[in-house]
């Protein structure tokens, strides 16, 4: 993993990692109408939720999230933590920095002391796949069925983060462009079920696949440790989250994050926004308030939710990436242009060229929410235009004019 610029060194990975516990008012417990938190006895407890990857983009959303709503107490584990910013110094929070691959005994300890282990730890960035497919299965897939097993030993409830790439491909680019398939139909090929779907990759020459298939190799294993009645466990696949916090800037940092990112780094600089093979692939994307509203529904309740898997998305908010470049500008260009600075311009590179050889890409999806909308009463709020602006905003705008990044509320209910 490429080292990040400017890290503070606490937030570095030590040699043999570190944790401290950080103390401000506590959230009062208890208060979450709709919430199942952990009893004993008669009292009411707070939940030990653990959090791996919690340092993460997600993660320290959810994290933030679940200290804000009460009612647990938090293990964020993590290489890194200065996404944590707002939540370090929780006293119902304590942060654990260390290197999944070399912390068995520890992360092993860790999920035997929690009521519920959050897994999100992966390599989640598409260059990753293209350049390092060995490091993405043997973190993606090797260290988290370790994680998958320590909770399968002790008993204890997993929400396991998987990928809405596992659905692969729409079947358009198998029909092959000579068929004629309407709007509609196609439409229709690119809503994937979390049961129902079929899940279709490329060849293994296209290793960018790697990602995709070590998750759904994963979910198989969870799975089957649940026909076996021995792993209580939901399965979570995201489509597209962005927000405040995802990723950093090319610019920050060395590495090649995703592609709100550079489209990001393109409008500061007033430099061409690169469509990766022109652009044209479509994703609906989610604002990370929205998502965090739905894990954290997720977590409280854990009868609605027992052996399921969720697809959490927004499924009106589809753009191509072309359609992103054009929005994000055009947001831009009313929210935070001075007026003299260079817009940015786009200009087509084939994927080899921008990822490497072996890339490939799905053509399109759009999560089927029924679940979600059935199970647990939740509905994305955030249309494509705000998903954008609040997420650009955290960008723009001084850390005390962020007025439009505002905490997410998580009802539960
Ligand atoms: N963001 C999305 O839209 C999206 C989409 C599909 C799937 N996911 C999945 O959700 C999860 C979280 O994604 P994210 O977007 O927050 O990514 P992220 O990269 O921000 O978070 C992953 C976290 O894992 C940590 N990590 C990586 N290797 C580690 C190691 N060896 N030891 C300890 N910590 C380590 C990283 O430091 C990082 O904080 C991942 O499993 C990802 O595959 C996310």
């Amino acid at each position: 993993m490429a080292a990040p610029r400017g890290r503070t060194q606490e937030g570095r990975r030590g040699s043999g990692g570190s944790e401290q516990s950080i103390g401000i008012a506590a959230p009062v417990a208890g208060q979450a109408a709709g919430f199942t938190v952990a009893r004993k006895g008669r009292d009411l407890q707070f939940m030990n939720v653990l959090v791996l990857g919690g340092g993460g983009f997600i993660g320290s959303h959810l994290v933030d999230g679940l200290l804000r709503r009460g009612g647990y107490d938090v293990v964020a584990y993590d290489l890194y933590r200065e996404k944590l910013e707002e939540s370090i110094g929780h006293e119902r929070l304590r942060y654990v920095a260390g290197d999944i691959r070399s912390d068995h005994e520890r992360v092993e300890r860790l999920v035997a002391e929690s009521d519920l282990v959050i897994d999100l730890i992966a390599h989640a960035n598409p260059s990753l796949y293209v350049s390092n497919p060995l490091d993405v299965v043997r973190l993606n897939f090797d260290e988290n069925l370790k994680v998958v097993e320590y909770c399968v030993e002790h008993g204890r409830r997993l929400i396991q983060f998987s990928t809405c790439e596992v659905y692969g491909k729409t079947v358009a680019p198998l029909i092959g462009p000579e068929a004629v398939v309407s709007e509609e139909d196609a439409a229709r090929y690119a809503v994937f079920s979390e049961d129902t779907s079929h899940l279709i990759l490329g060849p293994v020459g296209k290793h960018r696949w790697i990602y995709s298939c070590a998750k759904q190799l994963l979910e198989r294993l969870v799975h089957a440790y649940g026909l076996e009645d021995r792993l209580d466990y939901t399965i979570i696949r995201p489509f597209n989250f962005i927000g405040p916090r995802i990723d950093y800037l090319p610019s920050e940092q060395d590495g090649n994050p995703r592609v709100f990112s550079h489209f990001l780094q393109a409008l500061k600089d007033g430099t061409r926004m690169k469509l990766v093979d022109g652009g044209g692939q479509r994703r609906a994307y989610t604002l990370i308030d929205d998502a965090i509203e739905c894990i954290a529904r997720i977590v409280g309740r854990p009868d609605a939710c027992r052996r399921e898997i969720f697809n959490i998305g927004s499924p009106d908010n589809e753009l191509s990436i072309r359609e992103l470049a054009a929005r994000m500008i055009e947001i831009y260009r009313r929210r935070w242009w001075d007026g003299v600075g260079r817009l940015p311009t786009t200009e087509t590179v084939s994927g080899d060229a921008f990822y490497g050889e072996g890339y490939d890409d799905s053509d399109r999806r759009i999560p089927d929410i029924t679940k979600a909308r059935t199970l647990l009463g939740w509905e994305p709020r955030f249309g494509i235009d705000e998903v954008l602006e609040r997420s650009m905003a955290y960008w723009f705008e001084e850390p005390l004019e962020r007025g439009l990044v505002e905490k997410p509320v998580l009802t539960g209910a």
